[in-house]
């Protein structure tokens, strides 16, 4: 049976940075109470870049750095909740972006545990033979669908996309996983919802914009998220003392501390860069996964610990050998 490896990472982020002083000009709310809250400084806004652009420049960078043709990969998986459209997907608008041809394409709406969820599907593929090399990659422009004029939501979120190149391998890189949903929560985070009118024939339909119950989703987080990656582990067969890396989907520092602190795991095992970005949602793991590469924070061979949690509600954690 085959297993599979990271071959590559990459990140993209929008130029135009958005500070806390400069939400502060727009609405009511304050460096102080956005940065003591939630840990974040600042965010990457993207002004003409979709959602499809960000994941292509980040297939582009995949390819490039694995120097992998576009023509040999075979699955194309985005996860994202603030796609360029209904359809087509933007995992297809990717593929037909990057040149791969015979990839198969489609996109996965797991919001901010996306990134996990994708994993998942692209490593049940890569059992088949058909399928060696899979592009999975988390994107978003979330400022598309956030109601600027609400700032309890407004403040916290940022436009980006990661990813990675998997690659078929002999040896053993997926340690455990473990996937859960909630749906009787589902009204805890909402955006895009689109009603049935009553009338024929009806006005085309405006989607709503992004609300969040924060407080519910917190108390979610803090509980769900230890019990996720204590699920994923036993699965793995190994004690968390043994993960090197805790890659938390970059939500609120708050919740990274109190689910390091419910592990009982040191905080340096946790890395963090939501003060750079805010919360990109289905792109924040893939991002500060690139990021912890390229610093060589995580090196082949370390036990790294991948965890979502968000819109649905939605949790998921996968466990690897990079
Ligand atoms: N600036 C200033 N004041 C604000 C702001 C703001 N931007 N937003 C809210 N406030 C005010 C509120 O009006 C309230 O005032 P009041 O006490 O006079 O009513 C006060 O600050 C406290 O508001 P709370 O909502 O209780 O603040 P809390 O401490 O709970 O922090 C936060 C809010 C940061 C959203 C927190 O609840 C949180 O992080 N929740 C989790 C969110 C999350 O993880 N989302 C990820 C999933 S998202 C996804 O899946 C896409």
């Amino acid at each position: 049976m085959n297993d599979w490896k990271i071959v590559s990472t990459a990140s993209v982020t929008p130029n135009k940075v958005v500070t806390n002083d400069d939400l502060s000009q727009l609405m009511d709310t304050s460096d102080e109470w956005i940065r003591s809250r939630t840990g974040i400084k600042r965010r990457h806004i993207s002004t003409s870049q979709n959602t499809s652009d960000l994941a292509a420049a980040v297939g582009k960078k995949l390819l490039l750095e694995s120097g992998c043709p576009a023509q040999d990969v075979d699955l194309i998986i985005v996860a994202t909740m603030s796609p360029d459209s209904y359809t087509p997907s933007t995992a297809a608008l990717v593929q037909g972006k990057i040149g791969a041809g015979h990839a198969v394409a489609f996109d996965i709406s797991a919001a901010c545990s996306g990134f996990v969820y994708a994993l998942t599907v692209a490593s049940a593929l890569l059992k088949k033979p058909a399928f060696n090399h899979a592009m999975v990659i988390g994107s978003e422009t979330l400022s598309k669908i956030i109601n600027w004029e609400d700032r309890s939501t407004a403040v916290l979120f940022g436009d980006g996309a990661g990813g990675v190149l998997l690659s078929t391998s002999a040896d053993h890189h997926l340690l455990g996983e473990d996937l859960a949903s909630f749906g009787q929560l589902g009204d805890k985070i909402v955006a895009g919802q689109t009603p049935v009118a009553s009338a024929f024939p009806a006005p085309v339909a405006k989607l709503s914009p992004f609300t969040m119950d924060g407080r519910a989703v917190y108390k979610f987080a803090t509980h769900e998220v230890p019990a996720s990656i204590k699920r994923a582990a036993a699965k793995a067969q190994i004690d968390l003392d043994q993960v090197d890396h805790f890659l938390l989907h970059q939500a609120n520092a708050r919740i990274i501390r109190q689910v390091a602190r419910r592990l009982n795991q040191p905080l340096a095992k946790f890395p963090i860069n939501i003060d750079e970005y805010g919360n990109t949602s289905a792109a924040s793991e893939p991002i500060l996964l690139a990021e912890c590469v390229k610093k060589g924070v995580i090196n082949h061979g370390e036990i790294v610990a991948l965890a979502g949690f968000g819109g649905g509600l939605t949790t998921g954690t996968i466990i690897i050998k990079y």
